[in-house]
C-alpha cells in the first residue's frame, strides 16, 4: 500500500492534552501522591509558554475528570489546595502573557472558596485578542456534557425558543461546556491509550498522539515533538485525495 507523504503544513489550532501519570510519578520517586500533581502544574506553565510560542489558539487541559471524584478523599483534597495555590501564584503572570483563563465542567462539587477563586482569574483574565486560551476541565466528563447539553436544548425545545430542525452539530457544540470545539490535536501522556471520557464531540477529528513519559517528566521539547509529528499528519477527514 502506497504511504501518503502528504504534508498538512498547518500548526494545530486547537490542542487538548490528557496529563496522565501523576500518581505513578510520585510512588517511582517514593513521594506523596500530591507531589506528583504538584510537580505537574509546573510542567504546565512551560506548555503554556510554549503554546504562545507556536501561536495555538487554544489549549484545553484534563485536570480532573467526573470519575476522579471517586479517589480517596486526601487526594482530592490536596488537588483542591493545589488549585487554589496554581490559581493565587500564577495568574498575575498569565495575565502578563495575555493569556485567557476559562474553566469548565461540573463545577458544582468545588465549594465557595475555589468558585469565587475561578470566577475571579476568569474575570482578571478576559482578553478581547488574547495570546492563548487555556481552557481547565475540572470535574469534567465528556459523556454529562452531552447529557447536559441535550437537557439545555430540550428545555428549549420545550419553551419553543427552538425547533427540533434548528438542532444540529453546531448548536450542540454551543450548548456543551467545552470553550472549543474541533480539536485538532489530543496529547495524552503517562503510556494509556484512551480518551478517559475527554472531549468525546469535540475530538471527533483530532490526531491523537500518545506519549509514555509520565506527565511530571514531560517537557517542552516533548511537546514541540508532539507539534513537529501533527504538521506529518495527513488528515484526510473522511474524503479521498487524488494523487
Ligand atoms: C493525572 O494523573 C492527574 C489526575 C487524574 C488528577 P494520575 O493521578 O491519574 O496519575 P496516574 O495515572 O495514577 O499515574
Ligand atoms: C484522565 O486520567 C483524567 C485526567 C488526566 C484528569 P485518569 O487517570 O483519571 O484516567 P484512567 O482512570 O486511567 O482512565
Ligand atoms: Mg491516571
Amino acid at each position: 500500500m502506497a504511504i501518503s507523504l502528504s504534508y498538512n503544513n498547518n500548526h494545530p489550532k486547537k490542542v487538548g492534552i490528557i496529563m496522565d501519570g501523576n500518581g505513578r510519578w510520585a510512588k517511582f520517586n517514593k513521594l506523596k501522591i500530591n507531589k506528583g500533581h504538584e510537580k505537574g502544574v509546573g510542567v504546565v506553565r512551560d506548555v503554556v509558554k510554549e503554546c504562545i510560542a507556536q501561536n495555538i489558539e487554544s489549549l484545553t487541559i484534563y485536570a480532573f475528570s467526573s470519575e476522579n471524584w471517586s479517589r480517596p478523599q486526601n487526594e482530592i483534597n490536596g488537588i483542591k489546595k493545589l488549585i487554589v495555590r496554581a490559581i493565587d501564584d500564577q495568574v498575575s503572570e498569565l495575565k502578563k502573557q495575555n493569556v485567557m483563563l476559562d474553566f469548565f465542567g461540573d463545577l458544582s462539587n468545588w465549594g465557595d472558596e475555589i468558585l469565587g477563586k475561578i470566577s475571579k482569574a476568569e474575570n482578571d483574565t478576559f482578553e478581547e485578542h488574547p495570546s492563548l486560551r487555556l481552557n481547565i476541565a475540572l470535574g469534567y466528563g465528556g459523556r454529562n456534557d452531552i447529557v447536559a447539553a441535550s437537557k439545555r436544548i430540550a428545555e428549549h425545545l420545550k419553551s419553543d425558543l427552538i425547533s427540533s430542525d434548528d438542532i444540529n452539530e453546531d448548536m450542540i457544540a454551543k450548548f456543551s461546556q467545552v470553550p472549543d470545539d474541533n480539536i485538532d490535536l489530543i496529547i495524552r501522556t503517562g503510556g494509556d491509550k484512551r480518551l478517559s471520557n475527554f472531549l468525546l464531540f469535540q475530538a471527533a477529528y483530532a490526531e491523537i498522539f500518545f506519549v509514555d513519559k509520565l506527565w511530571p517528566d514531560f517537557t517542552r521539547d516533548d511537546f514541540k515533538k508532539c507539534l513537529d509529528a501533527f504538521k506529518k499528519a495527513d488528515r484526510r477527514f473522511g474524503k479521498r485525495i487524488e494523487d
